[in-house]
């Protein structure tokens, strides 16, 4: 598949089926992760891909009800939640059913003489664009989600994460219950600046 073809039908998949998803698109996924550009080339990622039954069902339970209480307060079209509340909801709620949940994390160590925090996410955030890029590719749906701020010293807990290692993305992945769209966003004619801020 042409990558940017990839890119622009690249949406959230929220509804995913059950259905297992092979070890060795796993790692494909993660393979493409790694390919990603990341300050001095330092690489500094780690994915933990979590399958066990009991412990996405450990997360669901977490995860669930503070995202509901979260969720109250947030946007609504009318009276019902909108289509991408409803849709996060489903996912918090039926989050052990995704064959797997991958955290992209990583440690503060860039630059090595004076490691700043900033470097860690610069790194993460274009390693989990790259996974979700590449599962869409192989068809399978992911969604970009920082889920884990809900619950994060408990999920450390649960994965055993030191606290040196910082939790930057969580992202179920599976076979997408929906057909892709192309996403909905600014044409660029309203966010590209030719040369300088305004003219
Ligand atoms: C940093 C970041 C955090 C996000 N967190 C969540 C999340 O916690 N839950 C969720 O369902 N989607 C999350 N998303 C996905 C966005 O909501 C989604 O990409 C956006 O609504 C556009 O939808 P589309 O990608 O399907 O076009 C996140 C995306 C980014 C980049």
């Amino acid at each position: 598949m042409d990558v940017i073809e990839a890119m622009e039908t690249c949406s959230a998949a929220r509804y995913l089926k059950p259905d297992p998803v092979p070890q060795d698109l796993i790692e494909r996924v993660i393979y493409a992760a790694t390919r990603a550009s990341s300050p001095g080339n330092s690489q500094e990622w780690d994915f933990i891909v979590v399958r066990n039954p009991e412990t996405k069902r450990k997360i669901r339970d977490l995860l669930a009800p503070r995202f509901k209480a979260m969720a109250v307060g947030l946007p609504t079209t009318g009276r019902a939640p909108s289509k991408m509340i409803a849709g996060a909801m489903h996912l918090a709620e039926t989050i052990n059913e995704a064959p797997a949940i991958i955290f992209v994390c990583g440690p503060v160590a860039y630059p090595p003489n004076q490691p700043l925090e900033q470097f860690v996410w610069s790194a993460l955030y274009p390693a989990a664009q790259n996974l979700i890029v590449a599962a869409r590719s192989l068809g399978l749906g992911t969604t970009f989600t920082t889920f884990h701020m809900f619950m994060e010293s408990e999920i450390r807990d649960l994965l055993g994460i030191p606290q040196e290692i910082k939790l930057g993305v969580m992202i179920p992945i599976g076979w997408p219950q929906n057909d892709f769209v192309k996403v909905k966003r600014k044409p660029i004619s309203s966010v590209i600046h030719w040369d300088k801020w305004s003219d």
